[in-house]
């Protein structure tokens, strides 16, 4: 072994490897030397931007460093304070306060705050290599085949002394900062993933939101079916030709104007209110359970796909077949409803409706079954 970690001479003079012995025996300093010698790696330029450590300058520097990563951590913690905390639920436009911009801020808020987060990160760790790494020019030779022991080894080498080079060791106040950023960031991802297990979508049990909907009535009261208009119009049988059909919502005469606005804005409030063409009605199949819920050639149906939740509501009323525009499923709404051609799998839930004496139509109960796409716990 040459003692300056370079290769040795053999018998024959001609110059050989170290041994994994002799690589043993190499300090960092050396194994770095052989290894850019191996590499046809040469050192042009190498200085170290603060030689003397502690200096003024070097601290301001790091303070402008750390200033990237405590931003990164702040906007982590705020990220994660708004993705658990800030209020989530739909608010109608027209809701009290300020409840719908609120609601409407919390996609930007959270993005707006995910996004500095991971850009402070990025832009403290680009003022730490321009500013604190050691500034260096190397030029090095392509050479073609695959890596041996001693490459292996001393590139382990290089990384390390890298590293060292580096000064990371002695600049606390950095490498604090980088973990609080990277720590805060790296629960937020995880709180992203997690997250939706802290809200608990089955609190209330038996009415929990995926399984009830607007149109239930606890205290007897009956829920009309009215029409989008502002003015309260409620649905009645002469309203539809033959082969027509309309969107409908719930609608109680209690209500105040803020719940008759939320519950026409709820997600699985729409129905469709279809009246056959005559001659129609003798081909319908009804569904098991649900022979009841229509009244004479009208027929209602949630009009939330069960494919992916779109509303379709494309009613080709020759052939009484609905059509759902996002991915082209069919139902056929002389048979229940059900999917025949598309990704959708379930019938559109049914629901139940009568004519009160005066001649309008109600809901007679909720529907029996979840509206809109599949999810784990459904049974139907
Ligand atoms: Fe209706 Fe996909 S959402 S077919």
């Amino acid at each position: 072994m040459s003692g300056h970690g370079g290769p040795t001479e053999g018998p024959t003079g001609q110059r050989r490897p170290p041994s994994d012995a002799d690589l043993s025996t190499l300090s960092r300093e050396e194994l770095v030397r052989l290894g850019l010698a191996a590499d046809g790696v040469t050192i042009v330029r190498q200085e170290d931007p603060f030689p003397v450590p502690g200096t003024r300058a070097e601290k301001r520097t790091e303070r402008k460093v750390a200033r990237w990563f405590i931003i990164a951590a702040l906007a982590g913690l705020g990220f994660l304070v708004a993705f658990l905390f800030w209020p989530w639920e739909y608010a109608p436009p027209g809701s009290p306060g300020s409840q719908h911009l609120i609601y409407q801020l919390y996609t930007p808020i959270i993005g707006l705050l995910l996004g500095v987060s991971v850009y402070a990160i990025g832009a403290g760790t680009i003022v730490y290599a321009k500013s604190l790494l050691p500034h260096e020019t190397a030029v090095q030779e392509r050479h073609t085949g695959s890596s041996a022991e001693v490459d292996r080894v001393t590139t382990t080498a290089i990384l390390t002394d890298t590293g060292a080079r580096s000064n990371i060791g002695r600049r606390s106040l950095i490498k604090r900062a980088a973990g609080a950023g990277a720590g805060v960031l790296g629960v937020g991802a995880g709180v992203l993933a997690l997250g939706g297990l802290v809200r608990n979508p089955w609190q209330g049990g038996a009415n929990a939101a995926l399984w009830v909907t607007p149109w239930r009535s606890d205290n007897g009261e009956p829920v009309y079916l009215r029409y989008e208009e502002h003015d309260i119009t409620l649905a009645r049988p002469e309203d539809l030709a033959a082969g027509s059909i309309a969107t409908v919502f719930p609608y109680k005469r209690s209500w105040s104007e803020e719940e008759a606005h939320k519950a026409l804005r709820a997600s699985d409030s729409p129905v469709m209110l279809i009246r056959l063409r005559p001659g129609q009605a003798a081909q319908v199949i009804q569904r098991e359970g649900q022979v009841n819920f229509h009244y004479g050639d009208f027929y209602a149906y949630s009009k939330i796909c069960t494919h992916l939740g779109c509303p379709a509501s494309l009613y080709e009323a020759q052939t009484a077949r609905l059509l759902c525009p996002c991915h082209q499923s069919q139902f056929d709404m002389l048979a229940y409803a059900k999917p025949i051609f598309g990704p959708a799998t379930r019938a559109l839930p049914q629901l139940p409706i009568d004519v009160d004496d005066e001649g309008y139509f109600y809901a007679n109960g909720d529907f029996i079954e979840p509206v809109g796409p599949a999810f784990w716990e459904r049974r139907s």
